[in-house]
């Protein structure tokens, strides 16, 4: 039997796992968290529960599917659960690396280890929940920094000034090196928070840094930059609310300071010019000139980095990928050697595994599909691997001591996830840690277990 290892249960890799599964695959599925769908389920806004549900259901059909296999709370990497060798050591006639971006950038700015300055995904895994995350101590203050001007930084802008239930929130300052043109962020998403921005602190904002985005012919006037990104501003009666959102645009972090309480007190930003490049971009350029900003917290929002632990050969842009010099438009999803300089046969990443921080959900559910496909071109021609079957692979995996989460399990955890609703139907249920769940998962299993003795109709579903 041929069967495809997926490592990694996010939309890319439980898309492509359904793919492959259909063209008749046995697909085994190994997932560092316990529950599947990665930053679908820890990553996008915990209030977008329609988005969320809708793709639980999604991948729960995926799983539904007989040749899918999951094998949950098993990280693989060199340093981890499980190393490549050992993975190689099940015989996988190809294996499909959809494991995301895990790393996190920060900046390596003097002072970055001080107390309260966090990588923005990081943050996101603890208020959606993700064990370990979800129980560490991401404590914010009054005065809170987000550098980096995207999605995830208004993400975090938004659950700061209007969902965090510590509230303690005051201001949420935007830092960008770049300007109003580079903007990254949704009109959409910056609408849930922009009641929060002083129109009149925008416009000076704006002031401050309209010729510096002029001498590259950029126009920073408030009549466009509100028509391009601030819709609602647009209106002079327009009015804010406390807590503040403002901007602060051209400003790169070069320090961070500290506080009298061990804690970050301030950020030293250097001013920034903007400069051509050749291909008609612009960069930021440091004028000589410093400031300082006041903060207790900073986040850095500047997007993720492949996990390079986990063993697979880096190139210049994450794991390395074949090139393809004939087609930049077509790209490579074939893992490659760099020291060898060959292509390693069946191996192939997909999603942001392939490309960092790049694009939503639907993005990355056609990178894994693109990737499903090459692996299965691949497959067509190749002799039978003999690849373990699914009770040996997981017979080997818990002879490592490893407590694997299977499909079974998932449906207990789901179960127990709506008990543990049930007092207040509207609010969001997560288990904090993966002990919690493992014992959630067993109080369920015995719950069954006991009414299907007691003669119930309730049987699991295996
Ligand atoms: C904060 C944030 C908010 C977002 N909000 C939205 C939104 O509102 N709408 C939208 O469309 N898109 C949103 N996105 C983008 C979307 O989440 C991504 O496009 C998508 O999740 C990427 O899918 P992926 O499968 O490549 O990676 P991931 O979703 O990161 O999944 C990776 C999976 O691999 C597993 N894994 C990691 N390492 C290992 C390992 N060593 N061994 C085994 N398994 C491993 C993880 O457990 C995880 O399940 C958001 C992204 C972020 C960061
Ligand atoms: N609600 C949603 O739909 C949602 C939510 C979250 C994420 N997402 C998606 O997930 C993907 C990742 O989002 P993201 O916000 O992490 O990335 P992003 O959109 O690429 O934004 C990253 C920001 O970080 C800045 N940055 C990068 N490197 C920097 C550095 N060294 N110093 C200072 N600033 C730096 C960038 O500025 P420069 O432009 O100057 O490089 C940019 O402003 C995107 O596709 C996004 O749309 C979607």
């Amino acid at each position: 039997m041929n069967g495809v290892f997926v490592v990694g249960a996010g939309p890319a890799g439980m898309f492509a796992a359904r793919q492959i599964a259909l063209a008749g695959f046995e697909v085994f599925l190994f997932n560092r968290d316990i529950k599947p769908g990665g930053l679908a389920e820890y990553g996008i806004y915990p209030m977008k529960d329609k988005m969320k549900s809708g793709l639980r259901k999604q991948f729960a059909k995926v799983l539904e599917l007989p040749n899918v296999h999951y094998f949950g709370h098993v990280q693989v990497g060199d340093v981890y659960d499980l190393s490549l060798a050992e993975l190689e050591a099940m015989r996988p006639a190809a294996i499909l690396y959809t494991c995301g971006a895990q790393g996190t950038k920060k900046l390596g700015l003097p002072g970055e280890d001080l107390m309260g300055v966090y990588a923005a995904k990081d943050f996101v895994y603890h208020y959606n929940q993700l064990p370990p995350y979800a129980s560490m101590d991401f404590s914010t203050g009054k005065r809170i920094a987000v550098i980096g001007m995207g999605n995830v930084a208004i993400d975090i802008a938004r659950w700061l000034l209007l969902d965090d239930p510590a509230r303690q929130t005051e201001d949420v300052i935007i830092v960008a090196r770049r300007g109003p043109s580079e903007i990254k962020f949704d009109k959409k998403e910056i609408e849930y928070v922009d009641r929060h921005i002083s129109r009149a602190q925008l416009i000076a904002e704006l002031d401050r840094v309209r010729e510096r985005c002029a001498s590259v012919g950029q126009d920073a006037s408030p009549d466009t930059v509100f028509e391009q990104h601030f819709r609602r501003l647009k209106d002079p009666a327009f009015t804010s609310v406390p807590p503040r959102l403002s901007f602060r645009f051209l400003s790169s972090p070069l320090a961070v300071l500290p506080g009298n309480d061990g804690r970050i007190g301030g950020l030293q930003v250097a001013e920034n010019e903007l400069v051509l490049r050749p291909d008609g971009s612009t960069a930021a350029k440091d004028t000589g000139v410093r400031t300082t900003i006041a903060i207790d917290t900073l986040i850095f929002a500047i997007g993720d980095k492949h996990d390079a632990r986990i063993g697979l050969p880096m190139g210049k842009d994450g794991y390395a990928t074949k090139p393809n010099p004939e087609s930049t438009k077509e790209p490579s999803y074939q893992v490659w050697d760099p020291t060898a300089e060959r292509a390693v046969e069946g191996r192939f990443v997909a999603g942001w595994a392939r490309l960092a921080s790049t694009g939503l959900v639907g993005i990355a559910r056609h990178d894994g599909e693109v990737g499903a496909n090459k692996a299965i071109e691949f497959l067509k021609s190749l002799p039978d691997r003999c690849t373990m079957g699914a009770d040996e692979v997981q017979a080997r995996l818990e002879a490592r001591g490893l407590r694997v989460v299977t499909k079974p399990d998932l449906e207990l955890l789901t179960r127990a996830e709506q008990r543990a609703r049930e007092p207040v139907p509207a609010s969001p249920y997560g288990f904090a840690d993966n002990e919690s769940m493992f014992q959630a998962i067993d109080r369920e299993r015995e719950l069954l277990q006991t009414s299907a003795s007691e003669g119930s109709q309730l049987v699991p579903t295996a």
